[in-house]
C-alpha cells in the first residue's frame, strides 16, 4: 500500500481544486435541478466538482472504486474505495450561505483511512488520516471537554423526504433540545462532523444520511477524539442511516434518548 501521507496529500490537493470550482459558481449559480424531491437540489457546481474529482482519481488510481453522490460508477474489485460528496450543503450553496464543503474519504478494506473536508468560502481545510490526528489547516483538532448533555450544544439535520419518520424526527429534536443548551441545523453534515472535531459542538446526530455525507467527516471527528457510532452504540453503518458523533462524555446520555421506545421506528 502506498504511504498514507501520499493519499492524504493527493486528497487535499483535489479537494482544494474542487473547492475552487465551487467558488467560481458561488454567488452566481444559474442552473438548479431537483433530484428525488422538489427540495433535493443539484447544480452545475455539484456536477463540475464531481467530474473533476472522478477524473483526478481515475487518472491517479485507475484500479480504485469510486462512490459519489451524483454519478453511479461501476464498482471495481479493489481494496480501495473513494467516497465523495462533491458539494455537501447544496441548499446553502444555492442560497449563498457559505456553509458548504467538498468531502473526500478513502477507505481501505472498508475502513476509512483518509478524510478531507474543504470549505472554500472560508478557506478551511479539515483533514485526518488513520492514527495521525485531525487538523484544520495546520492546527491540531480536539473535541470539547464538556462533561454533561446539559452543558452541550448539539447539531443535527433532516432528510429531504418528508414522510412519517420525518415527523417523528421533530419529537426527537424536542427531546434533545430540552436536555441541552440547544440544537443547531447548519445544512452540511460533513462540516457538522468537523465542528464536533474542533469542539464547537459536543455532538451530532442525524437520520437518513448517505455514505458520502459522513465518510470523511467521521474519520476527522474520530481522529480528534470523538466517538462515532450508530444510534444503538454499535459501529456506525457505512450507509449513514443513523449516525451519532460526540465528545465521548455525552455519548451515553444521547444513546439513552435515541433508544426511547418512540424512536424505535428509526431502526426498522
Ligand atoms: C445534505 C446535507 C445536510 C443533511 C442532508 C444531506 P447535500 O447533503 O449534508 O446537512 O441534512 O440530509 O443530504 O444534499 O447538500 O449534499
Ligand atoms: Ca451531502
Ligand atoms: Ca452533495
Amino acid at each position: 500500500m502506498e504511504e498514507l501521507s501520499s493519499y492524504l496529500k493527493f486528497s487535499k490537493k483535489i479537494a482544494i481544486e474542487a473547492g475552487s470550482i465551487l467558488s467560481d459558481y458561488f454567488g452566481n449559480i444559474e442552473l438548479i435541478n431537483n433530484k428525488s424531491t422538489s427540495i433535493d437540489l443539484v447544480t452545475q457546481a455539484d456536477l463540475k466538482s464531481e467530474k473533476f474529482i472522478i477524473d483526478s482519481i481515475q487518472k491517479q488510481y485507475p484500479s480504485h472504486t469510486i462512490i459519489t453522490e451524483e454519478t453511479n460508477l461501476k464498482e471495481k474489485i479493489s481494496d480501495f474505495r473513494w467516497v465523495i460528496d462533491p458539494l455537501d450543503g447544496t441548499t446553502n450553496f444555492v442560497h449563498n450561505l457559505p456553509i458548504f464543503a467538498v468531502s473526500i474519504g478513502l477507505q481501505y478494506k472498508k475502513e476509512t483511512i483518509v478524510g478531507v473536508v474543504y470549505n472554500p468560502a472560508v478557506n478551511k481545510l479539515f483533514y485526518a488520516s488513520k492514527n495521525n490526528g485531525a487538523y484544520l489547516n495546520k492546527k491540531k483538532l480536539n473535541i470539547s471537554s464538556s462533561k454533561t448533555l446539559s452543558d452541550s450544544l448539539i447539531v443535527t439535520g433532516f432528510p429531504y423526504l418528508h414522510d412519517k419518520k420525518w415527523e417523528i424526527l421533530f419529537d426527537l429534536f424536542k427531546d434533545v433540545y430540552s436536555k441541552t443548551r440547544g440544537v443547531r441545523r447548519l445544512g452540511a453534515a460533513a462540516l457538522d462532523l468537523c465542528f464536533v472535531a474542533m469542539g464547537r459542538f459536543e455532538g451530532f446526530y442525524e437520520y437518513g444520511l448517505k455514505p458520502w455525507d459522513i465518510c470523511a467527516g467521521s474519520i476527522i471527528a474520530k481522529e480528534a477524539g470523538a466517538k462515532v457510532t450508530d444510534w444503538n452504540n454499535k459501529q456506525y453503518p457505512f450507509s449513514g442511516i443513523r449516525i451519532l458523533a460526540t465528545n465521548n462524555n455525552i455519548h451515553n446520555e444521547m444513546i439513552k434518548i435515541l433508544n426511547k421506545e418512540k424512536f424505535k421506528v428509526f431502526y426498522s
